[in-house]
C-alpha cells in the first residue's frame, strides 16, 4: 500500500519514465504549427505585396537595412516559389497556390542554364513542390530539361559535377552544397527511366564521401580536383578557414546525404548524414539554443554571428533522418529538431510582422569572408523553416 507522501514521488517517476519511453511527438507539442503558419502567412503576404515584379526575387537585406532582390539566375531564386508552395500545402488556400504558380513559372527560363550547379535548388524547390502538390503537367518537362542541363556539368573522367568554373586558380572545384542538387537528378532518373542520371548521382556522392569528409564527420567546403579526379586541394570559400567547419556546409551535408539515402537506400549515405549530424549536435561550440555560429571554428566565438539558415536546414534534415534511424537516435534527432524549431519560432530569431523586410527568420550569414549578408535574413532560411514545420507537423 502506498504512503500518501510517496504518491507524488511515484507520479513524478512515472512521468519521467513515460517521457523517456514516448517519442517527442506523443508528448505535448512545443511548437504550435498552426500559429507559426498564421504568422508566416501575415509576413509573406506583405513580402508578396512588395514584389509585384516576378523578375526580382526576394533574397535578403542590405547592410543599410534595405531589401535585396536577385534575378532568376541567382542560386537562391527558386526558394520563394517553394516557400509559397509550403504555405499552400499547409493552408490549402487558393491565394497561396496562385502566388506559388506565378513565382514558380518565373524560374522556368533557368531550365536551360548550364552555367550553374545550383539547378536543384533553383528548379526542384519551386517546380518539384508544385508538381508534388498539384500534378501540373507543365512542371515535369521543366524539371527534366533542368536535370539534363545539370548533368552537362558532370565529367565522367573526374566523377563529379563541377560546382564553379574556377576557384583560387583551380579549374574543377566541387563544394559540399552540390549534394543538394542530386535530388533533382534522382527524381529525373525515376521519372524518365534514364538510369545514367541515378548512376551519375551515386558517383558524385561516393567521390564526395571519399574526399570531402574529415574523420570527425565534419566536411570541408571546397575540394579542388584535376582533370582525372585527383584531389589537388581542400579549401573554403565561405568558411573561416580551409580546415574549419562552416556551419551551413555541415547542414548541406546532413540534408544532402539524408535525401540521397531516401532515393537510393544505400546505408553509407545514411551513416554519413548521421556522423555529420552528430558532429553538429555534439560540438562544444554549438550554443544551448542550437543555432550555430556561422562557422564552428570562427575565431571570435562567442562574439560571432549565428547562422539561423544552417539551423533551419538541419532541423528539416533531422526530421527526415530520424525516420531512418533506430529508436534512441531517432528520438535524439527529433528532440534536437524540436529544440531548433523552438529557438527559430522565438522572438530571438522569428521576425515580428512587418519587420526584417518581411522575411521570416532573422540572424543568418551568407558569406562572412566576403562581408555579404552577415546577420541578415535569407530566403532559404524561410524555406527550410517552413519545410521543417511541415515535417514536424507530420510526426506521428
Ligand atoms: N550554396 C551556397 C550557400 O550555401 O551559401
Amino acid at each position: 500500500m502506498l504512503r500518501p507522501t510517496s504518491f507524488p514521488r511515484l507520479l513524478a517517476a512515472l512521468c519521467l519514465a513515460i517521457s523517456v519511453v514516448l517519442p517527442t511527438s506523443a508528448q505535448q507539442r512545443k511548437i504550435k504549427v498552426q500559429q507559426e503558419f498564421a504568422r508566416a502567412g501575415q509576413q509573406l503576404t506583405r513580402l508578396l505585396q512588395t514584389h509585384p515584379d516576378v523578375t526580382k526575387f526576394p533574397y535578403s537585406s542590405r547592410p543599410d537595412g534595405s531589401l535585396k532582390d536577385m534575378p532568376s539566375e541567382w542560386w537562391t531564386s527558386g526558394f520563394f516559389g517553394g516557400t509559397l508552395w509550403y504555405m499552400y500545402e499547409y493552408t490549402k488556400q487558393p491565394q497561396w497556390r496562385q502566388a506559388a504558380e506565378r513565382w514558380t513559372m518565373a524560374m522556368a527560363r533557368e531550365q536551360h542554364n548550364t552555367g550553374t550547379h545550383d539547378l536543384g535548388f533553383m528548379l526542384y524547390c519551386p517546380f518539384g513542390n508544385g508538381l508534388r502538390l498539384t500534378q501540373n503537367p507543365a512542371y515535369q518537362p521543366v524539371l527534366l530539361t533542368g536535370a539534363k542541363s545539370l548533368a552537362t556539368r558532370f565529367d565522367p573522367e573526374v566523377g563529379l559535377i563541377k560546382s564553379w568554373n574556377e576557384f583560387a586558380g583551380y579549374q574543377y572545384p566541387v563544394i559540399i552544397d552540390n549534394m543538394m542538387n542530386l535530388e533533382l537528378l534522382c527524381w529525373a532518373a525515376r521519372t524518365s527511366g534514364d538510369s545514367t542520371l541515378r548512376r551519375l548521382s551515386i558517383t558524385h556522392a561516393d567521390n564526395t564521401l571519399k574526399n570531402h569528409f574529415r574523420p570527425d564527420g565534419s566536411t570541408y567546403h571546397v575540394v579542388c580536383y584535376d582533370e582525372h579526379g585527383q584531389v589537388l586541394a581542400r579549401k573554403t570559400a565561405q568558411g573561416a578557414a580551409d580546415n574549419s567547419a562552416w556551419a551551413r556546409g555541415q547542414a548541406w551535408a546532413i540534408y544532402g546525404y539524408t535525401t540521397l539515402y531516401r532515393d537510393t537506400k544505400l546505408t553509407r549515405y545514411r551513416e554519413q548524414a548521421r556522423q555529420t549530424a552528430d558532429f553538429f549536435l555534439n560540438h562544444p561550440n554549438l550554443p544551448a539554443d542550437k543555432i550555430p555560429y556561422w562557422d564552428f571554428n570562427a575565431p571570435g566565438i562567442p562574439r560571432e554571428e549565428r547562422d539561423a539558415s544552417a539551423a533551419a536546414i538541419v532541423a528539416s534534415a533531422l526530421l527526415e533522418l530520424q525516420q531512418y534511424c533506430p529508436a534512441p537516435d531517432a528520438k535524439r534527432y527529433r528532440r534536437a529538431a524540436e529544440q531548433i524549431l523552438v529557438s527559430l519560432s522565438s522572438p530571438a530569431y522569428l521576425a515580428a510582422v512587418g519587420e526584417n523586410n518581411n522575411f521570416l527568420i532573422k540572424h543568418c550569414v551568407a558569406h562572412k569572408p566576403a562581408k555579404a549578408e552577415v546577420d541578415a535574413p535569407l530566403t532559404y532560411a524561410d524555406y527550410y523553416y517552413l519545410e521543417a514545420l511541415l515535417r514536424y507537423n507530420q510526426l506521428k
